[in-house]
């Protein structure tokens, strides 16, 4: 059940019997030569819809742009400031607890967006604290490349070639999604450089191609179903165990 495809006596019959709300969010930002801009808000929304329709929760429209500052020296890269995605979050959350949403789980795509996300779930909870106060709201965050089962299934799949950015995981998801942008082409080096980085300029600097760490060309289409699956599959018993708690 996608929100954006109910009307609003849906919604309201929704609420009626769960107050259960499952929240997207990616990011546009360069993934590497072969990797899709929208990677991060792609694999989000297609595991949140598969998390959706197994715990039969609404599903909230897909937060595209996140805090990729660091990938902003590659063309096509969009970035929200720390400061605006929280005033983001901060408003998307509210608006979802005023129609009385009360468990809001937000299946995130990048890492960029964790530490705005922790943030955002706090500055909430305040301002309903204050303003009157809601103690059964909750919120909890999902990293789904940091699942258990992701972690073994990518270790499986791909060794020491998953690195963090450009991941193949996450590339194999977005190629299941759209076999047609596919593209395993062999990249040089064939894994990426890994060490810590500054600003964008210093970025592209250490990261000339945008990858770190990964070999995207390992990626295929039908990884990225299994992963996806996998995701599905440990995200809706987070889910199911965080929608039913007291
Ligand atoms: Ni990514």
């Amino acid at each position: 059940m996608r929100l954006h495809l109910c009307t609003w006596p849906q919604v309201e019959a929704y609420l009626a019997r769960s107050n259960a709300v499952v929240l997207p969010i990616g990011s546009t930002e360069q993934h590497g030569p072969t990797g899709l801009i929208g990677t991060d808000a792609l694999c989000a929304e297609a595991i949140a819809r598969g998390v959706g329709e197994r715990l039969e929760a609404m599903v909230a429209p897909t937060l595209p742009v996140g805090m990729a500052q660091h990938h902003m020296a590659f063309p096509g890269s969009m970035t929200l400031k720390p400061s605006t995605l929280l005033a983001l979050l901060e408003d998307c959350l509210l608006s979802l607890a005023r129609h009385g949403f009360a468990r809001v789980l937000v299946v995130n795509g990048h890492g960029g967006n964790a530490a705005t996300l922790s943030a955002a779930f706090a500055e909430t909870q305040m301002v309903l604290d204050g303003w009157s106060p809601r103690p059964d709201f909750r919120t909890r965050l999902v990293n789904w490349w940091e699942l258990a089962g992701i972690d073994r299934l990518s270790a499986e799949l791909y060794g020491d070639a998953v690195g963090s950015h450009a991941t193949p995981p996450e590339v194999a998801v977005t190629w299941s999604l759209f076999p047609e942008t596919a593209d395993a082409r062999v990249l040089k080096p064939r894994i990426a450089a890994r060490a810590p980085f500054h600003s964008a300029a210093d970025f592209r600097a250490r990261f000339p191609d945008g990858r770190i760490g990964s070999d995207p060309s390992l990626a295929k289409p039908e990884h990225g179903a299994r992963l996806l699956a996998a995701a599905v599959d440990e995200i809706a018993e987070i889910g199911r165990a965080f929608f039913s708690a007291p």
